[in-house]
């Protein structure tokens, strides 16, 4: 009975989790409860890495809890928690911190980007150093598996070298972990800059479909959603990337063959696709929406969640922490 360890983390910042997040992570967040021994963690201590207003942050971690279980998480079946109610992150972190090459950290291209957007000199340490707490964040649990989108490959390669380099100096104390993309859905593009992943920091308003917006607001994105010039309803990621990122999440959310939905739609033109995929929206996000708002109204059973999800995860973490802090010599 032995399974394996999932584990992912997902930031609280944005309020509602885009359309990017669900088909690129909780999507299998939700799968690998099935076949993993799974942990999934709200990242605040992430979150802070930009400035947050306290009460926001407060509300944006239990606002995000309730969207993952909306989206399918079973508290019977994994462990859900906040991160900062588990301690041993930050305590890992520092260890990880002092195992990382400051060369090696400043050739992470999330950095790059997300500083030149904040304005290097306002840009904060934490910003700098976030991929290596996320390394303790995976090391901490053991994990064999992180589902995560493209983007974060490379940090889950650092996640290896930085295990391998502890395991090396120290001896046998991590499992060496794997990223778990899912290659049709791993990067899912903005509706108006198909060249770009739609993400809650470099999108426009229309170009991110936000899962709590009104069914309406979404629906008129997708109307208005870049193609190209031709008619043709067809999969081409580099010709046609616009139509191609459409059938993605079509395909997706139906459960569709995308060759399947080609022969569908011959004849047919971008109007249609995008009416139907408005309405295939609509039905996942109406009963999501519902579930999030549920969850929110009921703030004991949503506490209650979260505090065992913690004590669960804190149970494993305290344990690999104490390994590692012998290795080092504490
Ligand atoms: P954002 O990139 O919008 O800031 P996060 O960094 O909080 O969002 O990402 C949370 C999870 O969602 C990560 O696993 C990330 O790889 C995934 N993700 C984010 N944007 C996309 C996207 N456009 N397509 C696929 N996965 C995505
Ligand atoms: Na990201």
């Amino acid at each position: 009975l032995d399974r394996p360890r999932a584990l992912s983390g997902i930031q609280p910042t944005a309020g509602s989790f885009h359309l990017g997040n669900y088909l690129g992570a909780i999507r299998q967040y939700v799968a690998l409860q099935e076949t993993h021994d799974a942990f999934y963690t709200v990242v605040d201590l992430h979150a802070i890495t930009v400035p947050q207003d306290p009460a926001e942050l407060r509300a944006n971690s239990r606002l995000a809890a309730a969207q993952l279980l909306a989206s399918g998480l079973d508290p019977d079946r994994c462990t859900l928690f906040i991160q900062s109610h588990v301690p041993e992150h930050a305590q890992l972190g520092w260890v990880m911190n002092c195992l990382t090459g400051f060369g090696e950290a400043s050739r992470m291209t999330q950095f790059k980007d997300k500083s030149a957007r904040h304005g290097a000199d306002r840009a904060t340490v934490g910003l700098f150093t976030y991929p290596i707490l996320q390394v303790a964040d995976i090391l901490l649990y053991q994990a064999n598996h992180v589902p995560v989108g493209e983007d974060q490959r490379q940090h889950i390669e650092l996640t290896r070298d930085l295990a391998d380099r502890f395991n090396g100096r120290f001896g046998e104390t991590f499992t060496v972990p794997e990223a778990y993309i899912v290659k049709e859905t791993g990067k899912i593009y903005d509706l108006q800059d198909p060249t770009i992943k739609m993400s809650k920091s470099a999108s426009t308003p229309k170009g991110i479909v936000s899962l709590l917006d009104e069914p309406k607001v979404s629906a008129k994105k997708i109307k208005s959603a870049v193609t190209d010039l031709e008619t043709e309803i067809r999969y081409d990621e580099e010709k046609k990337p616009g139509v191609s990122n459409l059938l993605t999440i079509y395909s997706t959310l139906t459960g569709t063959a995308i060759p399947e939905l080609e022969r569908r739609y011959e004849g047919k033109g971008y109007g249609a696709l995008k009416t139907e995929l408005s309405e295939v929206l609509l039905e996942w996000v109406t009963p999501f929406r519902e579930r999030t708002q549920e969850y929110l109204a009921d703030p004991a059973t949503l506490d209650g969640i979260l505090a065992k999800g913690a004590e669960k995860a804190r149970a494993v973490a305290a344990e690999t922490l104490a390994a590692a802090y012998d290795k080092v010599g504490f």
